[in-house]
Formats: structure tokens, sequence, C-alpha cells
């Protein structure tokens, strides 16, 4: 049963207080809850319908008195309430034998808790739902052995020994908040400790609890956490509202992590870092991990969702929050650009593809049947960007007045996204955002990834330049037409030779330098620039400032003179990453028999040559642009894919680039390859991703040559690494070379680091990821599956080996005998029965199957039949595979 937006109605009944007694046993936990509640006058009488999961009901209690109570499928109801009330209610639950990891779960005899969305009703009957915010007070008894340390929300305020080697402690939450987050912890753990003074001169404790032998991997987490007080404080003057601030890490976890008011909960991947056993992007993902939970603190947690349809008012501006926040912490410029053009490829490659399929929905859906199945990308990438596009339409003075209007009004409530574009808007009453308010709102309404084609037209008498505009935007489920929207596109133009010209719009009396904004608003515009002294080279949506699909029919004269000189560092890339789509393209759309040996021509190779050897440039930046557009990036380029000739044409391309280049990238491993004392600030990760792609392309080069010499220095190098990403990145360069001396230093890596779950998941994922040759994954990947190692109640190491393959590795996956669609649908049906949420997440692993050319096409939907009819399938699964069909 769908449930939808225009549905939404205030709750019944409230409830003010929350009193829960905890007496933790793994096999049978006995939760006591004792609530205050009362009638909302404002909406007329019914009965008390309180939500719940696979609880053991013993005992309801309205005012101390037995009361009567109905069951209506999972709730509980109770009529002839009184005004106002006191309902207790006992039950019990099974938190070992929760595989679900939603509600009450253990994890590696650790009690944890996962509330949000709707996971508190699986600890007690509850009005579960973010609107009903409450005052908790949560006592936890517990064996003292098995469960030293205890914790809940808030401050601790008791905690004493009990009879028969218990014990407890008492936590009492000073915030009120909605049941999602609601926080337990019970276990064995210890704790990195740090006291910080805060501007305001408060004291905070800072805590970052690990199992024990994971101590010496918390220093990074907690900088983290140091840095994201210091940083939302000065940006957004927003500061650390609790004496205590904790964060936890567990192996067993659905997501990344969770914002429980005072008590984050993490999926140990997003904590735990040292330079022996986490790489580069760890630390970058932890970093901004622990800050995005830190920032919810106030966009989520002091302000948070009306309804789940609200969802991206604090994830995609909490994303917005943690992407800025890595971007503040850069000392360079071109670190900050590195970091924007990795936070746009994510969302092309993930986001784009799903607004163009069958689970495309707007910023703010209409309707789900599985809240679990809307914590996506649209929600939390492309609601960022719609952040982004504010500040882009107020300037990043008057973002940042809008975020104090937004806590100001709304501190302590439960609100939508209107009332966000509203306060932006208010603090800024003579912006665009502030003109164009309902039409700009769009964003949030409207599904599909807009399509803007830009032309331009030079007048060599007039001298005038003018640019055309056309937008559209496809239908998506549910929305066959779309009106305009208000995109703002980041201009600046360039000479043939690549300096910088003074843009100046007709009627204006004066040039202004550099990039301006141009805000479109209708399906076609047109803007005329003045005193252009030659055809100009257009550097259109600079920065990726809104997320479109640019089409522009650049000459490749044009694009190289972008990508040699564009002073816009994201359009820079972009003009190297249009030039290789190109030719995969080209390669891909040619004669289907013909062999796609060299998609790559001279210009782009010499192109590239020229800009690895600038000494200007980052190697972080050098990096990125020497890394081709993924299969899948390429794919959503087609309209028809035939996923084998596009691995082919990118592996092709890929042999090129390493032989083409290859005493350069010889010239390019030296100079990178030593970057001092670890430390992973984006200099220094810079130089290793840098040396780490050329070794990619020298064994790579060394394969098609059959030189031994380069296979064997990778190998040393991966023996003496002084480092994770510098042993990974070597080991890679031979996994995915295909060369034979993968196999040795695989056995030997998993010796090295088989008691470290983080890094056997590399070891994992790396393989069943790596580039397919003649069909030799999938075998490898079942082989995978029986290493005593695997276990798919883990999600990590479930995604560490089937997600690698099922959604990471489409040369791999797409087999012409349909092996790959057929093991994926068992192994959806496999974790659908253990749990629902992983399983639909790898259901969307076929989400675009009828873009598919034939054999794969039929094959894959047959497999998602199978998977849609099979009897018991979870609500979660159940929509992912329908809405696939539906397309
Ligand atoms: N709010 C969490 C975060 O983005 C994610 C929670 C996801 N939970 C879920 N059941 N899908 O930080
Ligand atoms: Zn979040």
């Amino acid at each position: 049963v769908a449930i939808r937006r225009e549905d939404y109605r205030a709750p019944a009944y409230w409830i003010d207080t929350v009193d829960l007694t905890f007496d933790l046993d793994p096999a049978k936990t006995r939760v006591l809850n004792r609530m205050r509640l009362r009638r909302n006058p404002e909406v007329a009488a019914e009965p008390l319908r309180l939500d719940g999961d696979e609880l053991n009901l013993a005992r309801v209690l309205v005012n101390g008195q037995g009361a009567s109570f109905r069951m209506e499928a999972d709730q509980l109801i109770i009529d002839n309430l009184p005004e106002s009330f006191e309902l207790e209610i006992f039950t019990t639950c099974a938190p070992a034998k929760n595989t679900k990891l939603m509600g009450l779960f253990v994890s590696e005899d650790t009690f944890f808790t996962q509330c949000e969305a709707e996971g508190f009703r699986r600890i007690t009957y509850f009005l579960d739902r973010p609107d009903v915010m409450a005052s908790y007070t949560v006592t936890i008894r517990a064996n003292r052995e098995a469960y030293p340390v205890l914790l809940s929300n808030g401050n601790l305020v008791e905690q004493g020994q009990l009879p028969e080697g218990r014990h407890f402690a008492k936590w009492v939450d000073p915030f009120r908040k909605p049941s999602y987050l609601f926080a337990l912890v019970a276990g064995k753990l210890v704790a990195r400790e740090q006291r910080i003074k805060a501007r305001n001169g408060k004291d905070h404790l800072l805590q970052v609890y690990v199992r024990a032998g994971d101590l010496d991997k918390t220093e990074h987490a907690m900088n983290s956490l140091i840095n994201s007080i210091a940083w939302d404080e000065a940006r957004f003057g927003l500061p650390l509202d609790l004496e205590r601030f904790m964060i936890v890490a567990t192996s067993d976890f659905n997501m990344g992590a969770m914002e429980n008011k005072g008590l984050n909960i993490f999926n140990t991947k997003y904590v735990l870092a040292n330079q022996a056993t986490a790489t580069d992007a760890d630390y970058s993902n932890i970093e901004s991990v622990v800050g995005h939970e830190y920032f919810h603190n106030w966009s989520g947690d002091r302000v948070t969702c009306r309804d789940w349809f609200q969802l991206s008012l604090k994830e995609g501006l909490t994303v917005f929050r943690d992407q800025e926040f890595s971007q503040d912490l850069c000392a360079e410029p071109s670190a900050r650009a590195v970091k924007r053009i990795e936070d746009v490829r994510v969302l092309r490659t993930a986001q784009f593809p799903e607004d163009a399929g069958p689970m495309a929905h707007p910023v703010r859906p209409d309707s789900y049947i599985e809240i679990s199945n809307f914590y996506t990308v649209t929600i939390y990438e492309k609601g960022a960007e719609v952040v982004r596009m504010m500040q882009t339409l107020v300037g990043r003075k008057g973002f940042e007045r809008g975020i104090t209007l937004y806590f100001e009004r709304h501190d302590g409530q439960a609100v939508t996204c209107d009332d966000f574009a509203q306060a932006i808007a208010d603090a800024n009453p003579e912006s665009e955002l502030a003109r164009l308010l309902p039409q700009f709102k769009r964003w949030y309404s409207q599904a599909g990834t807009p399509r803007l084609s830009a032309h331009g037209v030079y007048d060599p008498v007039q001298r005038s330049y003018t640019l055309s505009f056309v937008q559209s935007c496809p239908p998506t489920p549910g929305q066959p037409f779309k009106e305009p929207f208000v995109i703002p596109v980041n201009l600046g133009l360039l000479s043939a030779d690549g300096r910088e010209l003074p843009l100046q719009l007709a009627g204006e009396d004066a040039p202004g330098a550099g990039t301006r904004t141009l805000v479109l608003t209708h399906a076609g515009e047109q803007f005329t620039f003045v005193n252009v002294e030659a055809e100009p080279v257009p550097s259109i949506l600079r920065g990726f400032s809104a997320p479109v699909i640019l089409d522009h029919d650049y000459g490749e004269a044009q694009l190289l003179t972008l990508l040699a000189h564009d002073t816009d560092p994201f359009n820079r890339w972009e003009a190297g990453q249009r030039l290789a789509l190109r030719a995969a393209i080209q390669a891909i759309e040619g004669p289907a028999a013909g062999p796609a040996e060299a998609p790559l021509g001279e210009a782009y190779l010499d192109a590239m040559r020229s800009l690895l050897r600038d000494p200007q440039l980052d190697a972080a930046f050098k990096e990125l642009v020497l890394t081709l557009p993924s299969e899948t990036y390429i794919a959503e380029q087609l309209d028809v894919v035939d996923p084998q000739r596009v691995h082919a044409v990118r592996e092709a391309m890929r042999v090129q680039l390493a032989t083409g280049l290859f005493a350069d990238w010889e010239r390019v491993y030296e100079q990178h390859r030593e970057t001092g004392p670890y430390n992973p600030d984006p200099h220094s990760a810079g130089r290793r991703a840098l040396a780490g792609l050329a070794l990619v392309y020298l064994c790579l080069a060394a394969r098609s040559s059959g030189d031994a010499v380069w296979p064997g220095k990778t190998l040393q190098r991966f023996k003496d690494a002084g480092n994770m990403t510098d042993r990974f990145n070597a080991l890679n360069a031979l996994v995915s070379s295909g060369h034979a001396l993968a196999a040795q230093a695989l056995a030997s890596f998993h010796a090295m680091f088989r008691n470290e779950a983080l890094v056997i998941d590399k070891w994992f994922s790396l393989q069943a990821g790596a580039p397919d040759r003649g069909g030799d994954i999938l075998p490898l990947v079942k082989q995978l599956m029986k290493h005593p190692d695997f276990s798919l109640k883990n999600p990590n190491r479930a995604r560490s080996v089937i997600f690698s393959y099922c959604s990471a590795n489409p040369g791999a996956l797409h087999r012409p005998d349909a092996a790959g669609y057929v093991f994926w649908s068992e192994r959806v049906m496999e974790l659908d029965a253990i749990n629902p949420q992983v399983a639909a997440r790898l259901a969307r692993a076929l989400d675009r199957w009828s873009k598919l050319a034939e054999p794969y096409r039929s094959a894959a939907r047959e497999a998602i039949m199978r998977v849609a009819s099979k009897p018991d399938l979870s609500k979660d699964t159940h929509e992912v595979v329908t809405r696939a069909l539906a397309a």
C-alpha cells in the first residue's frame, strides 16, 4: 500500500514524555515503556493507534489500570481515552534474532539500535512518526560483565549496581526528539576521549567508542569531529548544544551512520582508520560522514522533518553542509575544485541514472511503499544540489543569513522543505530566489534530470555573441509533463587561444570580468553579449552550477581549448571527459563487427600528455582528468546499451592511455611515488592517487607488451608500502591488469590482514569488481562466497562481494549467457529473507534493464520477474522490482 504525501494529517495525540526501562538479554529483552500522552486538540477525536513490529505484547495499562485494546495488523489500538493520561506498555523482543538490523539488534555481543526511519516500533509500541517529539528518560539494566558500557541519548544522570551481577545506567536527554533519533548501545567497548572548550567557554566531552582492539584507529574520527564542531560554529554560528557527544562504531550496519541525538552510531567503515589499514579515500569518507552526522545535530535533530516525504529537508541540507565542510578544510583552491569534481561524479554516475530509471522520484517524493527505499542519491545528492543552487542565487553570505533565520524560526519543530526554502528566501528578499521561489521549488516536486541545450552564434559584424538555451525534462513515472526549472548557469567566455574574456550583456554600460550567473526560467531564452572581439569558446555551467545535462555542440578544438586553458577547474576537467566520452560513443556506435582498437585520437592523447607534464597542475586534478568516464556513465549516454561493447571500448581506451603515454607514466610514477611520512591531506593524497593511476597504466601496458618489469616493480611496491593507500594501489594495479603476479599479492594481502574486517572487505571487493576477461569474474565471485570469511549476514561483507559484482562491475554482470542475472536474482531472494533493506538495494542493480540491447534485455527482465514472483517478498524488494517491471 502506497503512503501519499497529500494524505498527511497531524497526529491525534502528542507524547510529552517517555520513560523507557530495558532489561537487556540477547534472546529476550524486556522493555517497559511509560509515557504521558494528551489529545491533540486540533484534530477530531479518534482512537490511539500505536505502531509496532515483531513485538511480544505483555501488558497495557492506562493510568495504572488494565485497559482494553485491540490489534489491527501491526497496530495497537486503544479507544475511549481521556484528554491526557499515562500509558504503560510492556513488551519483549529478540535482539539476537534481529537480522534486519532495524530496531534493537546484537552485533558481536554488543547491543545497538537503528531507528530511522521506522525502527523504533520494533522496540516498543509508539507513535513512530517524526512529528511526535517527546522528552526521553532511559534506564538500561544488563549483566555488568558482558555489558560494562551502557549508553543512551543525552546525559548520564545515575548508575549503579544491581543484584545478580547486573548493573544499570540512567540517561536523560535534555532535548525533545522524534523516536527515530532514539539510541541505545550496550556492550564491551572502550572510548577515545577528548575534552574541548567551545567558543562560548562551555566544556564538552567527546567520545569515540569502539571494540578494545580498535582504539588505535580512532584518532582521525576524533579529529574530524573536533573540526566539524569548530566549522559549524564558524561558518553558520551553530554550536554544540550537549555536554557529551558520543560516536559508537558497529561492524553490522545497513547504512553509513546515524545521527541519533548525542549518540551517533556508525558503520565501522566510517570510523576506523590508521595508515596501515585505511586508504586516503577511507580517511576522506570518515571526515565527511563524521561531519555529516555531526551537522545533523542542527539540520535534523534540532529541526527535523514533519513527515518522511520531507526527508531531503535534513538529508539534502546536511549533505550540502558536509560537502562545504570538506571543501572549507582544503588549504588550496585546487583541492576545493577536486572535491567538487568528485561530488559531481557521484551525482552523475549514480543519481542521473536513478532520475532516468524506474525509481525516479522528486527530491520531495509524492508517495512510497517502503520509506527505506527512499534513502537515495536523489534525496541526498540531488537534494544537496538544490540547496547549493539556493546558495548560488542568494550568495554565500545571504545563504548564511538564510540558515540563521531557518533555525531561529523552526528550532524544536518538525517542518517541511517549503519551510526551508521560504526561510532562505525571506532572509534575502531582494534575491533571485525570493523573486522566483514558486518556480524554483519545482526542483522539489519534479523528478528527472533536465536537459539544457546551448547554442552559440557569433556575429563578426556586430561583434556580438548570442547564446541560446533550450531546457526540457523527460517524463518520469507519474509525471508525463514538466514545467521549466529555474537554472542558474555560471558562464565564462574564452578566446580561441584561451584568454578569459570580459562579459557585457547587450544593454549594459560596462563589461564585468570573469564568471557570471545567468538565471534561466523559460523553456527557451537567449543572451547576447556585446564587444566580443572574436568567436569565443563558451565555458558553460562552471562549477556545475545546476544538476542538469548540458548539451552543446562543442567542436574538438573548442574542447581542447577549454581543457588547456579554462580558469574554471571543473569545466577544464569536464572538457577532457567530453572528449573521451565522444570518442567512446563513436567507437561503440561504429561498425559493430569491427574491433574497437583505438578509440582515442592523437589530439586527445597529446592533450593528456601535456596536461600530465604541466608543473602548475595539482596531482589530484591530473588523476581526475586522466581517469576515463565510467562504464555506467558512458552507458547512460546511449539509447540502447550493449554492456560488453561498452566494456570492450573503455578497456581499449585504457590500453591506449597506457601505451600511448607510457614514458610519461614512468616519469609520473617516479616523481610522485614518495610523499614523505603518511598524511591523508589532499595534497599528499593526490600524489598517491596519481602514482597509483600511473601503476595501473604501467601494468596494463606491460600486459599488452608482455614486459615483466613494471609488474615486478609493482609487486615490490606492494611489499614495501608504508601505508594502505600505496599497498592497495599496487595490489589494484596487478589485479586490474590481470597479471599473473596478482594471485601471490592477493594471498599475502589476505594473510597480512586476516584480522582486519574492513581490509578483508577490500580484498573481496577488489576481486569481485575486477575487469572481466572472458567471463572470469562470475565464477570467481561464486568461489569467494564459499570463502570461510564470507558472510551474507554482515552487510559490509555482502556488499564487498555481491554489490561489487552486481552493482559496480557491468562488464562482468551482463553476460550473454544470463548467468550474471540468475546469480543476482538468487542473491536478492536470499538476502530478502535476512535483511530486506540490503536486498532492496541490491535489487536496484538492474534498474536500467529496459535500455539494454538483446539478449541482455529479455534475460534481465526475466530475472526481475523471477524475484517479483517470489512468495513472501518484503515490501522493500517488492516495491523496487514492481517499479522496475513497470518501466
Ligand atoms: N540519517 C542517516 C544519515 O543519512 C541515514 C539513516 C538511514 N536509515 C535507513 N533505515 N535507511 O546520516
Ligand atoms: Zn544524513
